[in-house]
């Protein structure tokens, strides 16, 4: 019962994780994708999503750009509006994650602080962090979105790596560099972390 006048009675259906992981043929999984923008975060998500569909797999995307046109539309860049930002999507993939399904989110979230809470809102395991650890250099290089030209003439305060922080994960399951790796292998460290962790079969491999 709520303390603060909000009476709230989270119903307990009798659907259980066993039930969902039989229908499906999979465990379910949140594989969190941080790193720098142009780091390839975007482009690994979505592959490792076709390949996972190809597979046969209940997989769903969360992106930044896509997200902050809907859901979290209201949040700019301020500090505090990326841990919302953050808030929000860990809330959202700890739901898909009850549903079964592996959710593959793609966002910079650059506060450690704000992903291990969306790791704690998972159950052990659940939550599979993926340091897309390309050289800022190589992200400047890139510059897919002429961001980060902007930010180095000022016209992009606050912009992450370049006048705002982000913060490395210290221990995360899978660290992929796309600057020295291609995206076939960084998409097969996925699926092998999937598959060594038993949220994937044996069969989900066999289409490779
Ligand atoms: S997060 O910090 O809250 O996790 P998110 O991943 O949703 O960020 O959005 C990042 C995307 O927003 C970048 O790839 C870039 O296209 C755009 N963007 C616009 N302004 C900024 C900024 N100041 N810092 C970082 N990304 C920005």
């Amino acid at each position: 019962m709520g303390t603060d006048g909000r009476e709230v009675f989270p119903h307990r259906g009798g659907v259980t994780a066993a039930d969902r992981r039989r229908v499906l043929g999979h465990g379910p999984a949140t594989v969190w994708f941080t790193g720098l923008s142009g780091s390839g975060k975007s482009t690994l998500a979505f592959a490792v999503e076709e390949a996972l569909t190809a597979a046969g797999v209940a997989v769903y995307v969360l992106d930044g750009d896509n997200v902050r046109e809907g859901l979290c539309a209201d949040l700019g860049f301020a500090p505090a509006d990326r841990t919302e930002n953050i808030r929000r999507i860990g809330e959202v993939a700890a739901l898909f994650h009850d549903a079964g399904l592996i959710t593959l989110a793609s966002f910079i979230s650059p506060y450690r602080a704000d992903r291990d809470r969306v790791r704690a809102l998972h159950p052990d395991g659940g939550f599979v962090e993926v340091h897309v650890d390309t050289p800022l250099q190589v992200c400047e290089d890139r510059d897919v979105k002429g961001l980060y030209a902007r930010a180095r003439a000022g016209e992009l305060p606050g912009f992450s790596g370049v006048s705002a922080p982000y913060e490395a994960p210290e221990a995360p399951e899978l660290r992929l560099d796309t600057g020295r790796t291609s995206l076939a292998a960084c998409v097969a460290a996925v699926l092998d972390h999937l598959h060594a962790t038993g949220v994937l079969a044996d069969r989900h491999l066999a289409a490779r």
